[in-house]
């Protein structure tokens, strides 16, 4: 670990910006107790870290109470930290650490859906059809001669129908798995509670929420079916997330939860900021969800669902800046996440992967906006493919046979045998198996080395940091003349020009005419004034 000083939180209220973000999905960030499973702890250790990485603020995922059917987005207790995790106490530390060092904090919230072991769901159980405790879920009866059919056709997220019939016969609902039943929104008690969670934790200084499912949590009115018509020959309903209407998404009223937890974002100083994790059926209706009386930002999956090549993300990120323009708030860019397989293995795995991989991340730190990492991209963390069936825990591998615990492989700090320091010194358990492989990529392997993954991103995050054409106040993307398959933009803040080359056009080129070259993805040569940029490399040249 590297020695750190303090740095003072910015005071500036819109800090998330042009903020960079890492994701710290606990579970498998760091392990302070020996068990084998990240903790809050485990993460207070490994601040500076981060700090030192050069990031502005932390999302952490889940650590409340939960049985941990699916991650921890199984909520039993909202005002808790999971044993497995730590203690509230625990957190408090953590977070007065965090902002000593200048980092920020966002915790996720999951309002869709509670666990089935909340004590909400547990009182639903035992009461009766048309009871108060029930009318916090959505149960319904069934179809059919007895009820014995569901309700409607929906499905669940996580494969097969979205109901689960309770002894009495009635049905609920649960768009993920059965342990996770969906709330019922329209019901005032529901929205209190969560009003009432929002300041327990914005109380304990938390900077944001990450807002889990933030387009699920009204059902359109009669629970209608989505119908066949809406679906071609053999596709999931899954399948038009992002890109078709269902009942159960995106519902016009779910904007009036966010107006109304606005006012209470807003009530405590400091910028406390919200980002949706939501799923629209266009840009555009996806930029409804961020604006001065709702949510301040929404996660760009567009971008991480482009594929190689210039076209495609010149497309994405030309659709994203206009909606941001519109709506007046900044772009969210990310590459990867806890449920997506990881960019390097996306973007073609081993040595190709790595290289495009690179390439990407100094195209996503330039451009206007906000920037998502996910723990151990800032390794070139590949996703592990071959891990043991029976050790897979997410529940869609049950239901689907995909998994997405391969990118949740707990990260490599150090040492020659996994899991490469994850835990305490002795400690071998790790609740996933690192790949023999990693320890080539760990923290310590890495560190030092000039160009390991781990310092092209420390130095890309330290320019982004200092360099005024990359600032909030900076301009926007200005698009430049190239030849084919060449993405090319520069920024300016006065003098100061940035631009930024990123080749994906399958043969080298000549990147001239834009000043110093200040950090690259691949080693460049000099050509002429210029330098050769290889295949799959991205550049960044400024001029002041
Ligand atoms: C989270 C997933 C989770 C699901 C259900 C998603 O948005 O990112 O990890 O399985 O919500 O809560």
């Amino acid at each position: 670990m590297t020695a750190t000083q303090p740095r003072p939180l910015t005071t500036d209220d819109d800090w998330w910006r042009s903020a960079v973000v890492y994701q710290v999905y606990v579970r498998s960030f760091a392990d302070a107790n020996g068990d084998g499973i990240g903790d809050l702890p485990g993460l207070r250790n490994r601040l500076p870290y981060l700090r030192d990485l050069g990031v502005d603020a932390l999302w952490l995922t889940p650590f409340y109470t939960s049985p941990m059917v699916d991650g921890g987005y199984d909520v039993a207790d909202y005002r808790d930290v999971d044993p497995m995790f730590g203690t509230l106490a625990d957190f408090d530390a953590m977070i007065a650490d965090a902002h000593t060092l200048g980092l920020r904090i966002i915790v996720d919230l999951v309002p869709n859906h509670t666990s089935s072991a909340h004590p909400w769901f547990v009182a639903a159980l035992a009461a009766a059809p048309g009871s108060p405790e029930r009318a916090r879920y959505l149960f319904a009866e069934g179809r059919g001669e007895h009820g014995e059919l569901p309700p409607n056709d929906w499905e669940s997220i996580f494969g097969g129908p979205a109901w689960t019939r309770v002894p009495d016969g009635q049905w609920y609902l649960h768009l993920f798995d059965p342990a996770q039943p969906d709330l019922n929104w329209r019901n005032p008690e529901v929205r209190a509670e969560f009003e009432d969670i929002l300041r327990f934790w914005l109380d304990r200084g938390v900077d944001g929420f990450r807002i889990d499912v933030a387009h699920g949590m009204i059902k359109a009115e009669g629970l209608p079916d989505v119908g066949f018509g809406t679906l071609t020959t053999g596709q999931r309903q899954v399948e038009l997330l992002g890109k078709g209407r269902l009942p159960y998404f995106d519902q016009d009223e779910v904007h009036d939860i966010y107006r109304s937890w606005r006012p209470i974002l807003d009530s405590y100083p400091g910028g406390r900021m919200a980002v949706a994790e939501a799923w629209a059926e266009t840009p555009q209706r996806l930029a409804r969800y961020i604006g001065p009386d709702e949510l301040h930002q929404a996660f760009s999956f567009d971008f991480l669902d482009a594929t190689w090549s210039a076209d495609s993300f010149r497309k994405v990120v030309d659709t994203a800046l206009a909606e941001s323009t519109i709506v007046g708030a900044p772009t969210t860019w990310v590459l990867s996440n806890h449920d997506k397989q990881r960019h390097v293995t996306r973007y073609g795995d081993g040595p190709d992967g790595l290289r495009r991989a690179r390439a990407a991340t100094l195209l996503m730190l330039a451009l206007p906006g906000c920037a998502y990492l996910f723990q151990g991209e800032e390794l070139g963390l590949p996703e592990v493919l071959d891990l043991p069936d029976e050790l897979r825990q997410d529940p869609a591998f049950l239901r689907t046979g995909e998994s997405r615990d391969g990118c949740r492989v707990p990260l490599p700090w150090d040492g020659e045998l996994p899991p490469y320091g994850f835990g305490p010194a002795g400690s071998d358990r790790s609740w996933l198996p690192a790949p023999a492989t990693w320890r080539a990529l760990s923290v310590a392997a890495q560190a030092g080395v000039p160009d390991s993954t781990l310092e092209l991103y420390r130095a890309a995050l330290r320019i982004r940091r200092g360099h005024p054409a990359l600032s909030a106040d900076a301009g926007g993307v200005t698009w430049l003349t190239t030849e084919p398959g060449v993405l090319a933009f520069s920024r300016a803040a006065g003098d100061a020009v940035l631009t930024c080359v990123v080749n994906l056009s399958g043969a080298p080129v000549v990147a001239g005419g834009h000043g110093e070259l200040v950090v690259a993805s691949a080693p460049l040569t000099r050509q002429g004034d210029g330098h050769l940029l290889p295949v799959d490399a991205a550049a960044w040249f400024e001029r002041r």
